[in-house]
């Protein structure tokens, strides 16, 4: 089989602006940081692609984890002490270091997205938007690995990570 490795180059859109300043006390996804504001600033260059977006209540936020120094292909993940292949998780020390998550759309205002429910680190450099489409999006035939045997209590307490503003 020829397998092709590339080199492949992305520029920032934009930047994520939130309360959380320290990893380990930012919820470790939206579902646990219900509430938090932030906003994400679009480049002016781009800002015309913002059309039609505001009539979207979420939108998925694809980024880069500037903040993350190493890769691990093991991991044990922030609800559970044990290993697990990064790909079954969704730890931030992954090969290619992009993340994902899915916020509230509150408004936009020019090229300034106002965001609800955001586990993003202040500063966090943008990659792209899409729009949260139920049709496409949502699933009800789901099963999630290790993660069905994470009771709920416990991983609200873990999950937020007792963040405080
Ligand atoms: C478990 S990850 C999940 C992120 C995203 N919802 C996902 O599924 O890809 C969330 C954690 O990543 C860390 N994090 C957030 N922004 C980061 C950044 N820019 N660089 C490195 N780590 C970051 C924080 O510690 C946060 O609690």
């Amino acid at each position: 089989m020829n397998i092709k490795k590339e080199i492949m180059e992305f520029s920032p859109i934009g930047v994520i602006n939130t309360p959380h300043k320290e990893s380990t006390k930012t919820p470790i996804q939206p579902v646990f940081a219900k509430g938090i504001t932030g906003t994400v600033e679009i480049y002016p260059e781009y800002s015309e692609g913002l059309t039609d977006l505001e009539k979207f209540s979420h939108v998925f936020l694809i980024y880069y984890f500037n903040q993350s120094s190493k890769t691990m292909l093991k991991v044990k993940p922030y609800l559970q002490d044990e290993l697990h292949g990064v790909f079954a998780t969704r730890a931030p020390h992954r090969p290619n270091k992009i993340g994902i998550s899915v916020v509230k759309l509150r408004r936009i205002e020019g090229n300034i997205l106002y965001v609800e429910d955001v586990d993003i680190l202040d500063g966090t450099p943008l990659l792209d938007i899409k729009p949260y489409i139920a049709r496409f999006d949502s699933r009800s035939d789901v099963y999630s690995g290790w993660q069905d045997e994470i009771l709920d209590d416990t991983a609200n307490v873990r999950g937020k990570r007792d963040y405080k503003e």
